[in-house]
């Protein structure tokens, strides 16, 4: 396997500049005046509606004294370039499961610009920090790209999860932990003992970072230790001021307090990844007791709701994961798709005929894994189930209701997914949309000679263009 392109230096900075250079034509420079912050997710908005999803670099955004850097992960074939793998083999999943089951500890080095500038207690004033408004219907402008990392308990694996928060005093973020992983079990074990959970919120990491931050590991594995795999080198890291919590040494905010575990305060609305200005949070407060930021830094945004960042941000480690999962257990599967459409909510499986009832199966097996998974549409192996158009397609074309469906109810969902029940509760649809045995339809085709010459009449007139996949 070749090594991940531009992980050379862990530090954000050195990534956009790297990447910017290497693919001018992937990356929008703006250096007009934006006089609205909400103009940043508009224009990614625009953007994605024409079928573009450049990494965008904004210089000056009103009331912003550094640039703004988003929409890095929008791209699929970004990421592929990103993390090294080969853009004409679809191996993205298995590159990145190889990277991050390579487990290796952080380095802890002696300092790194995070520690630039630091302030503690009353020199703090979060109120003083530019943040993005992503849409109208957001409450207040927040930090969408923030990580939260805490230490385990007497040397337990520590954990690294995404947080939206949103200001709530010179002092005080209000967070929300609504995913309820493992930093909410370990707020949960902090109250038994009585105290609040020591935490870093980190802004401004590498993509490689990023991804490893967003993975879904088991409780006793530290998402640092997946950076430092998909790194192929240990993830730099300094303690952070006040409780020495290890964070990378490049980022460019920091912030470190504690985690109440009983305040509750208002947080949200704010667009959420499937499309709707959501408000159902764990209304979670986090003192912040110490911040740190680099000397010269930049924020790194993160799109908000159902954008392609934000969805890919999230699925390429999910894919990954449940992609090696069902391969291990069904060797039929040749592919797990996430579309965008379905906003982690959907997803398309294919797989090789094999035997009957062998898609239930499968199907089965993804519903149980992924806890937020809603439906889920199995076709033949010759579907590109990146595209939308193909697996509606077979689904007309092989899909019977009376036979081909089943349903599974009353499972825990995305609290988030605006049909689920107050509780978070949701039903599961399976769609079996492969052929199956006995289908007896022939598939229209040309032969490859018309094809051939169709092909030269398009090539001297217009230039065929190929649809951008994200
Ligand atoms: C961009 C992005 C934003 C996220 N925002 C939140 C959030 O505001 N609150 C939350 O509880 N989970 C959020 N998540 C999901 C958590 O990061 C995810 O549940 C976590 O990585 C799971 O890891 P864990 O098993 O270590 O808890 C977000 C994920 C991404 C990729």
């Amino acid at each position: 396997m070749t090594a991940a392109r531009f992980a050379g230096s862990q530090d954000l900075h050195d990534f956009v500049t790297a990447y910017a250079e290497a693919h001018p034509d992937d990356v929008l420079d703006i250096a007009e005046h934006v006089p609205d912050s909400q103009d940043a997710a508009a224009l990614v908005w625009k953007l994605a509606a024409a079928g573009r999803h450049e990494m965008l670099r904004f210089r000056d955004i009103a009331g912003f004294p550094f640039d703004v850097v988003t929409n890095v992960f929008a791209c699929r074939r970004r990421i592929v370039r990103i993390l090294g793998a080969d853009p004409g083999r679809d191996d993205l999943h298995a590159v990145f499961q190889a990277r991050a089951r390579n487990l290796i500890e952080p380095v802890e080095v002696g300092e790194g610009p995070v520690l630039d500038r630091v302030s503690e207690g009353d020199g703090i004033d979060l109120t003083d920090l530019p943040l993005l408004t992503h849409f109208e219907t957001d409450r207040a402008p927040y930090i969408t790209s923030g990580i939260m990392v805490v230490e385990g308990e007497d040397g337990a694996a520590g954990n690294l999860s995404y947080h939206r928060a949103m200001v709530h005093s010179p002092t005080e973020l209000a967070v929300s932990l609504h995913s309820r992983g493992d930093i909410w079990r370990m707020l949960g074990a902090a109250a038994e003992r009585g105290r609040p959970l020591r935490a870093a919120m980190v802004l401004g990491g590498h993509p490689l970072f990023m991804l490893a931050a967003s993975s879904r590991v088991p409780m006793g594995v530290d998402e640092r230790h997946v950076a430092g795999g998909l790194f192929g080198a240990p993830l730099e890291v300094v303690r952070s001021p006040a409780y020495g919590v290890r964070v990378p040494a490049c980022s460019d905010f920091l912030f470190e307090g504690e985690i109440d575990t009983e305040a509750r305060v208002e947080e949200g609305p704010f667009g959420e990844f499937t499309g709707y200005s959501s408000d159902r949070s764990t209304n979670s407060l986090f003192r912040v007791e110490a911040m740190s930021s680099r000397r010269d830094p930049m924020l790194l945004d993160v799109a908000g709701g159902n954008s392609a960042e934000h969805l890919n941000l999230g699925r390429i480690p999910r894919e990954s994961e449940m992609a090696e999962k069902l391969k291990e257990r069904f060797p039929e599967v040749t592919g797990v798709h996430y579309p965008n459409s379905g906003v982690h909510l959907h997803c398309y499986v294919k797989l090789r005929r094999s035997r009957a009832g062998q898609a239930r199966q499968v199907m089965l097996g993804l519903l149980g894994w992924d806890p937020y998974l809603k439906t889920v549409v199995a076709v033949d192996d010759d579907i590109d189930i990146t595209d939308d158009a193909e697996v509606l397609w077979a689904l007309a074309a092989h899909f019977q209701p009376a036979e081909d469906l089943f349903v599974v109810d009353g499972l825990p969902g995305s609290p988030l997914d605006p049909s689920s029940s107050p509780e978070g509760t949701t039903s599961r649809l399976a769609l079996d949309a492969t052929r199956g045995p006995g289908f007896s339809g022939v598939r229209i085709g040309f032969s490859q000679e018309s094809l051939d010459r169709a092909a030269r009449l398009v090539a001297d007139r217009l230039p065929l263009r190929r649809e951008r996949k994200v």
